[in-house]
């Protein structure tokens, strides 16, 4: 299955669902020509409180103000309106994070740099997001944070509430984080600070070739 011909997949979800794909005369690439950058995905995964948020929002800043075309998917934000009906069950996040994957892959067909900032916990979940890509276009980055520097931190209380039980389900108290076995980046923000976070991301992108000096 992995980024298998996409006419493979498509011929085979049409056979299954009367459904047609149609390939639109603007492409993936026509607009990737027009910004002058490729499109990807930064997946950032991590615990509560480990710097997902902040991270994207400085990563995307320093993308925006090098005239790069981006948008950032946060997983509070996302869950206030496309996926609302959405809990914390396991159910409940891995279709999460299958919709937040297919709207990342638009995104990126899109020609948009696109920075997705989600607990993703599962790495069953991580893997079938992954795959909804092309080569080079997904970029796992492993936002790594003690637990118990996250319970410190605690920015929105939730770690306090978990533990006198008033929160099910919570991340890394009374449900699994599984770490990514093979991130293409990992950053210890309890070691280094938002903005050299940010260097090594930018300075990754540009080795890759992904994004160029302006
Ligand atoms: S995910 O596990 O499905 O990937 P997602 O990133 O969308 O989670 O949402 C996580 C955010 O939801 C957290 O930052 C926190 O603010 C909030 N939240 C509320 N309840 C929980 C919970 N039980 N576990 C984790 N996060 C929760």
């Amino acid at each position: 299955m992995i980024n298998e011909h996409p006419g493979l997949e498509r011929a085979r979800e049409e056979e299954a669902s009367n459904l047609t794909w149609h390939d639109m005369r603007v492409t993936k690439e026509l607009r990737r020509n027009r910004n002058g950058h490729s499109s990807f995905v930064v997946w950032l995964t991590g615990l509560s409180g480990a710097g997902k948020s902040t991270i994207a929002s400085a990563l995307e800043t320093r993308l925006f103000d090098m005239g790069l075309m981006t948008y950032v998917l946060d997983g509070d934000n996302v869950r206030m309106g496309l996926n609302a009906n959405l809990g914390f069950s396991e159910e409940d996040r891995q279709e999460n994070i299958r919709r937040v994957a297919e709207v990342s892959r638009l995104f990126v067909d899109a020609g948009i740099v696109t920075i997705s900032s989600f607990i993703s916990p599962l790495d069953a979940d991580r893997v079938k997001a992954r795959e909804r890509f092309g080569e080079g276009e997904f970029i796992e980055v492993f936002i790594d944070c003690p637990v118990e520097e996250c319970m410190k931190r605690d920015p929105k209380g939730l770690y306090q509430k978990a533990i006198a039980g008033e929160i099910k389900n919570f991340t890394g108290i009374n449900a699994p984080y599984e770490r990514p076995q093979d991130p293409e980046i990992t950053l210890r923000t309890d070691q280094y600070t938002v903005d050299e976070c940010v260097d090594t991301l930018v300075a990754y992108l540009k080795d890759r070739g992904l994004i160029f000096a302006r």
